[in-house]
């Protein structure tokens, strides 16, 4: 897709929540069950542990608390519309966000759900960013939420160690595109030639066809990235901090590589949470904030790439967000 110039109303960022289950899974306990080791898992993929949610709470659970977090730590007067992006629904019909919105106080607002794969959150931010350029909203809450440990077969030792649980939330708001924060030129794109590389009929039946997937992950992230510097004007010598989606280690190392950054400015929690899809950029987002590796005036990148097969890219720099965070235990936390 050509990049969507910035336009006189730019969405900002203005806050960031995230979630994950209290349960982790290590790759030790897998090997109890899995014909795999924890040497093999590290070393393919990067991962050494990932959050699973219990039975009883659902990717909606999820996106509450990490949205509950995003808006605690920024009070907004106002939300005008709110955007999952997901691929583990809790239901076919009716979609995930305007339950998630009642649940936050938000009755009333326009809230529906976005499925892109594990690109859906940059997707989410487009429509987002749309929402606010068009004057249709002021501040849109962008959540990306899945439960994608629920998608392989239990027995499965190529995907079960791969996936984690988790949700993030973004909250953007309306501001001008020299402000730090502004969302940058947009590249998105997808190839339903793929659409077999990665897909679940249902919870349970992933099929993933591991080495084709991470060839085009590789060069799809790599050409989005370079697409999304070029239109925002930047040198890819520039950037301080590359955000790819944590899909595997070796992949987002592959990328930085082909694009020049050096690899102590790729971020990542893949170790900590797996893959988490749709949730994965927005949880490092406010897990390299909290934790300073993500500074205000950062000049950021990030890119993603999932099942359809989706991509995407974008460049914001990164802004200072005064943050409070919840308590643990807060009202939404299950
Ligand atoms: O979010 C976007 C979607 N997903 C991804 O981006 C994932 C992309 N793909 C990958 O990350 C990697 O392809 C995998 C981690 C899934 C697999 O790594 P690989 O280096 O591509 O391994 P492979 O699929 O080529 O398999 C190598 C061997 C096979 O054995 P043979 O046929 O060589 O005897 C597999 O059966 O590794 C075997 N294998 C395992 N062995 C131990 C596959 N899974 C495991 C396992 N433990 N868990």
């Amino acid at each position: 897709m050509t990049p969507v110039s910035a336009q006189a109303a730019t969405a900002v960022v203005a806050a960031v929540g995230s979630a994950l289950p209290s349960c982790t899974v290590s790759n030790d306990e897998l090997t109890a069950r899995l014909d795999t080791t924890d040497e093999w898992i590290r070393s393919r993929t990067g991962i050494t542990r990932r959050h699973i949610a219990g039975a009883d709470q659902s990717t909606a659970d999820l996106a509450i608390r990490a949205a509950a977090q995003a808006l605690t730590s920024s009070e907004p007067e106002h939300v005008d519309a709110l955007v999952v992006a997901t691929t583990t629904p809790d239901r076919c019909c009716p979609a995930t966000a305007p339950a998630v919105a009642t649940r936050l106080g938000l009755t009333g607002i326009p809230a529906y759900d976005l499925a892109a794969g594990c690109t859906g959150f940059l997707y989410a931010l487009a429509t987002g960013s749309g929402l606010i350029a068009a004057d249709t909203a002021r501040t849109v809450l962008v959540i990306g939420a899945d439960r994608l440990a629920s998608l392989p077969h239990p027995d499965d030792r190529t995907t079960v160690p791969l996936f984690g649980d988790g949700a993030g939330a973004v909250l953007l708001r309306r501001g001008s595109a020299d402000e730090t924060g502004a969302l940058g030129p947009m590249v998105l794109g997808s190839d339903g030639t793929g659409a077999d590389l990665i897909r679940a009929d249902r919870p349970g039946a992933l099929h993933m066809d591991g080495a084709d997937v991470f060839r085009h992950a590789v060069d799809r992230m790599t050409n989005a990235s370079r697409q999304a510097a070029t239109a925002a004007g930047w040198d890819l010598a520039d950037v301080d901090r590359l955000i790819p989606h944590q899909a595997n280690s070796r992949i987002t190392s592959f990328v930085a590589r082909q694009l020049g950054v050096p690899d102590d400015r790729r971020l990542s929690n893949v170790a900590e949470v797996g893959n988490t899809g749709a949730a994965s950029i927005p949880l490092l987002l406010d897990h390299a904030s909290s934790d300073g590796r993500l500074a205000p005036g950062h000049r950021t990148l990030l890119t993603a790439f999932g099942a359809g097969l989706t991509w995407g890219a974008l460049t914001l720099t990164w802004p200072d967000l005064s943050r409070t965070r919840l308590p643990q235990g807060a009202p939404h936390d299950r």
